[in-house]
């Protein structure tokens, strides 16, 4: 249900986000940081797991991610620089969530799956725009990663059935979805406050404008030391 949302979102949302090449730029610049971050959470995990066979499948899986965040990191830049007004992108240096330790190993392979589902619908829909497009090296590069990323989704699952069981996997799988809803409604509300609170700053900052006029007019400024005795009294004669 959510997979198909994320794909007809990405669908819905392709002719925007990947108009100009500054977008497009800046949109793949993001996916290499999330990418990148992914990476440094898998390397954790891989350090943190009891099981050497799942380490060495988070370490196989990170040096995937680590190469993705590569791929889309390059075609930002050269888009970047393909632009109207060609700009550089800063290093991408992402931070790790922790999230083998803030959820657990069982849930962390819940969430990694979904992640991992949700990125395989988004990438899909993006080849078949870029197709459409005649955008040939940016379906090709989706099209090489979804390799991976299917991959990816298959491994995290079977590994969750098996560490769980399936009726365990399930319910993890349903915990993490709802988990992961909340935290998009709080960053999402956080996002919106954000702004609001900018906008009504830049308002109170406009509607001060008169009453600073209204007080320059009752009491203008004039030139020259005003010499006041102590406590803002006049200064003896
Ligand atoms: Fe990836
Ligand atoms: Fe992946």
């Amino acid at each position: 249900m959510t997979g198909d949302l994320t794909g007809a979102l990405a669908r819905l949302l392709s002719p925007l986000a990947w108009r100009t090449p500054a977008r497009s730029a800046r949109k793949l610049y993001a996916f290499a940081l999330a990418e990148q971050g992914s990476m440094l959470d898998l390397r954790l995990a891989a350090a943190r797991t009891a099981s050497p066979a799942r380490a060495a499948a988070y370490l196989r899986h990170a040096d995937d991610e680590a190469r993705h965040a590569q791929m889309f990191a390059r075609r930002a830049a050269r888009l970047a620089g393909e632009a109207p007004r060609p700009f550089a992108l800063p290093p991408v240096r992402a931070d790790s969530e922790r999230l083998f330790e803030l959820l657990g190993e069982r849930e962390f392979l819940a969430f990694v799956h979904l992640g991992e589902e949700r990125a395989r619908r988004q990438f899909e829909a993006y080849v078949t725009w870029f197709k459409g497009q005649a955008r040939d090296q940016d379906a090709a590069l989706f099209e090489a990663i979804l390799v991976d990323e299917r991959r990816h989704g298959e491994y995290t699952r079977a590994l969750l059935f098996a560490l769980a069981g399936a009726v365990e996997a399930r319910r993890a799988l349903r915990r993490v979805a709802r988990w992961e809803l909340g935290r998009r409604w709080l960053r999402a509300g956080r996002f919106v406050a954000e702004r609001v609170y900018l906008a009504l700053t830049l308002a109170l900052y406009v509607l001060a404008a008169p009453l600073a006029l209204l007080v320059r007019l009752v009491r203008p400024i004039r030139p020259g030391l005003r010499v006041e005795g102590p406590a803002g009294l006049p200064a003896p004669k």
